[in-house]
């Protein structure tokens, strides 16, 4: 999704200190790399930001020491993304500027979705490369780097037949308060455009007795917000004995001590259910916030995009959803341009932005990528069509989610204070339908749930005050929001 695709410059940070919990990736490698130091920057969606997350706990427990600059590190990762043309080339140019600056002999790693797509050609476009291992195989990665650490040149990790997902109890969260939590890997969906399922692998669940477990021990240490993580995440199938269903499995996360928010992320239409809001509705700690990408609202191109639904199919769970007691926020992703798409294809598309009124739609100009269905059909829609198209879809969503933020002025709602900037006075938090609120704050709120009267709006941020009476008790929880 959207949202996801965010970048952590320069390093990952460290905020928590190690797990010193046993797990079978330590065994044999501890402190092997003692003294050196990793560089790792993260391009992509919310999956890659978290195997970051657990690649840097696998290094540190080696002896690896995390730098901000790579210029300082011995061991240089980028984990990559190839969802669009753009996204992939960044690591190309990334390696290049860094070719050109030379210096001291280094460990260089390319990991995730463009080292599982390019494979052992990656060495070709860049010889500087001594690691290419896609996310499928990070449970090899403490042999890989024993090999380069002991002077192999050239390393790679490429099997995509993992039946089982990465899991490491040395995870190295970045943030203090919310944790990611991986509940499915892969994908096994076949859309047309799409070059998850190759980079990523087949579907994979994780069992929720495990899950539960990560979540208790999370809580334990002081996290409230869970995010469980999958590029479908609502396909969840749990293949332990409990059979939990993904809603079940929603409710239990939600139930646990200490646990006041939980989100999900990213649910397909085709699994998204009725049970799935009825748990919303009856859990305050389930955040009233759904992301349910549509990609496009005609639908003769959701049927070439391969997506298994109609506009209505999809209209009809967006009915549902606005059925519901609470009000439950709900945001998408679109594609415009994608081949074949027309005029009047695109305005069907904002014309269900109309139906559906989302608070959040994170839009793309189609990029063909490499082995896609889509490839062969061509890329009809002239690149100048696409910007136009993508800047009237833009503009129309803008009044869209302005005139839905206005409607929130002068209700109250509680937030996680997630930032302070200093030079402002200002604080930011995060309402549970996921909308951002800046007010008057001090530092010592971040990380504390308050209550906020919203006085202004914009289309992408509320403004607000604290509320006369502003801390929010877990008990509390839910109400107004
Ligand atoms: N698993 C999620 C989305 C993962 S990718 C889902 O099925 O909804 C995130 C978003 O990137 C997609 O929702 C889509 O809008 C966009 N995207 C994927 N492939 C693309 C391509 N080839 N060109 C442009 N946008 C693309
Ligand atoms: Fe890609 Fe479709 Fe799978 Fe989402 S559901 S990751 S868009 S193939
Ligand atoms: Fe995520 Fe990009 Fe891979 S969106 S799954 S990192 S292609």
């Amino acid at each position: 999704m959207g949202s996801n695709l965010v970048q952590i410059l320069p390093a990952i940070t460290m905020s928590r200190s190690l797990s010193t919990a046993s797990s079978p990736m330590r065994e044999g490698s501890v402190g092997a790399a003692k003294g050196k130091t990793f560089y790792l920057e993260t391009f992509g969606c919310q999956m890659n930001v978290h195997d970051s997350e657990k690649v840097a706990g696998v290094l540190v427990a080696r002896g690896y020491r995390p730098v901000k600059n790579p210029d300082d590190a011995d061991l240089i990762l980028y984990n990559t993304c190839s969802i669009r043309e753009k996204a992939a080339q960044k690591v190309f140019s990334r390696l290049g500027a860094f070719r050109k600056r030379g210096g001291r002999d280094r460990i260089v790693g390319v990991l995730g979705c463009v080292a599982q797509q390019e494979g052992e050609a990656f060495f070709e476009r860049a010889p500087q490369v001594n690691l290419v291992c896609g996310s499928a195989s990070y449970s090899h990665l403490p042999a890989l780097l024993e090999r380069l650490e002991s002077g192999q040149r050239r390393v790679t990790g490429l099997s995509l037949d993992a039946d089982q997902c990465f899991e490491t109890e040395l995870t190295r969260r970045d943030n203090p308060f919310r944790a990611y939590v991986t509940i499915i890997e892969g994908c096994d969906k076949a859309c047309s455009y799409c070059v998850v399922p190759q980079t990523r692998g087949a579907e994979r669940s994780r069992p929720s007795s495990k899950i539960l477990a990560e979540c208790r021990r999370l809580a334990d240490e002081g996290y409230t917000e869970i995010q469980l993580l999958g590029q479908t995440v609502n396909s969840y199938r749990d293949p332990s004995p409990a059979h939990l269903s993904f809603s079940e499995l929603l409710i239990r996360v939600a139930e646990m001590p200490g646990v006041r928010r939980v989100r999900f992320t990213t649910s397909h239409p085709q699994d998204f259910t009725p049970e799935i809001v009825a748990a919303i509705d009856s859990h305050p700690s389930l955040c009233n916030h759904i992301h349910l990408p549509v990609q496009s609202g005609s639908n003769a191109v959701l049927r070439r995009m391969r997506r298994t639904y109609t506009r209505e199919e999809y209209l009809e769970k967006i009915m549902c959803i606005r059925n519901a007691r609470r009000a439950i926020s709900v945001s998408t992703d679109i594609i415009v341009g994608f081949c074949g798409e027309t005029e009047r294809d695109f305005e069907e598309t904002l014309s269900l932005l109309d139906n559906v009124g989302y608070d959040q739609v994170f839009s793309f100009k189609y990029s063909p990528r490499p082995k896609t269905a889509a490839l062969v059909w061509g890329d009809s829609v002239p690149e100048t069509e696409k910007g136009r198209r993508l800047e009237v879809l833009q503009q129309h969503q803008r009044e869209i989610q302005l005139r839905r933020n206005q409607a929130r002025v002068g209700k109250e709602f509680e937030v996680l204070v997630e930032g302070f900037q200093a030079r402002l006075g200002q604080a930011v938090g995060r309402t549970t339908s996921n909308q951002i609120v800046n007010f008057p704050g001090e530092s010592d709120l971040v990380g504390r749930y308050i209550r906020i009267l919203v006085t202004g709006a914009g289309a992408n941020s509320l403004v607000g005050v604290k509320a006369a009476r502003s801390e929010v008790t877990r008990e509390e929880q839910g109400a107004g929001a």
